[in-house]
């Protein structure tokens, strides 16, 4: 039986009052330097972030895109696609946005469920569009706009 302390240990749940986009910022590396240089992404492989429009997910994407070696110059929202990836050591990062995505056909669910499956490490900005196939165990990222720049930010395992 995993004892109470190394399940704690092993779980991330955290809040913040982020000032800046340079303070949303570190709290994404820290999380994204928990979860992949830490070894800790074994336990979940999929990150959703929810939050209005401009609440900060393409800005918390970069960043913890950045902390674990990808450079955020090339982090951005898929436009032509709903996804992009970007490969890092031996870890392929897939970066969705169903932002624009109305109805998903049944391939492009096959899609999602193959790369969830994979050994990969997915974000998903507006993951309610595909709501129903997330695995039960993942983590949400939530953004709330408090002023024009602060963001209330929690992280939670599902
Ligand atoms: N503390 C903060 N954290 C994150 N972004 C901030 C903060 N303060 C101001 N901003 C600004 O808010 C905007 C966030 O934009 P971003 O594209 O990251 O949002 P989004 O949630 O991905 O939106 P969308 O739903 O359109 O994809 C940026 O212009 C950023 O500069
Ligand atoms: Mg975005």
């Amino acid at each position: 039986m995993v004892n109470q302390a190394a399940r704690e240990e092993n779980s991330y749940n955290k809040t913040i009052l982020a000032n800046s986009v340079d303070a949303t910022g570190e709290f994404a590396a820290d999380f994204a330097k928990w979860l992949v240089l830490n070894g800790n992404l074994y336990q979940k492989n999929v990150v959703c972030l929810r939050g209005n429009l401009g609440a900060g997910k393409t800005t918390f994407v970069k960043a913890f895109a950045n902390a674990i070696g990808i450079d955020p110059s090339i982090v951005k929202s898929p436009t032509y696609t709903y996804f992009r990836k970007y490969a890092v050591g031996d870890i392929t990062v897939y970066h969705f946005d169903y932002y624009r995505i109305e109805d998903l056909n049944k391939r492009d669910i096959e899609e999602f469920l193959e790369i969830v499956d994979g050994n990969n490490l997915v974000l998903i900005e507006w993951p309610d569009r595909i709501e129903e196939y997330l695995p039960d165990d993942h983590f949400e990222v939530e953004l709330e706009v408090v002023d024009e720049n602060k963001r209330k930010i929690s992280i939670n395992e599902n």
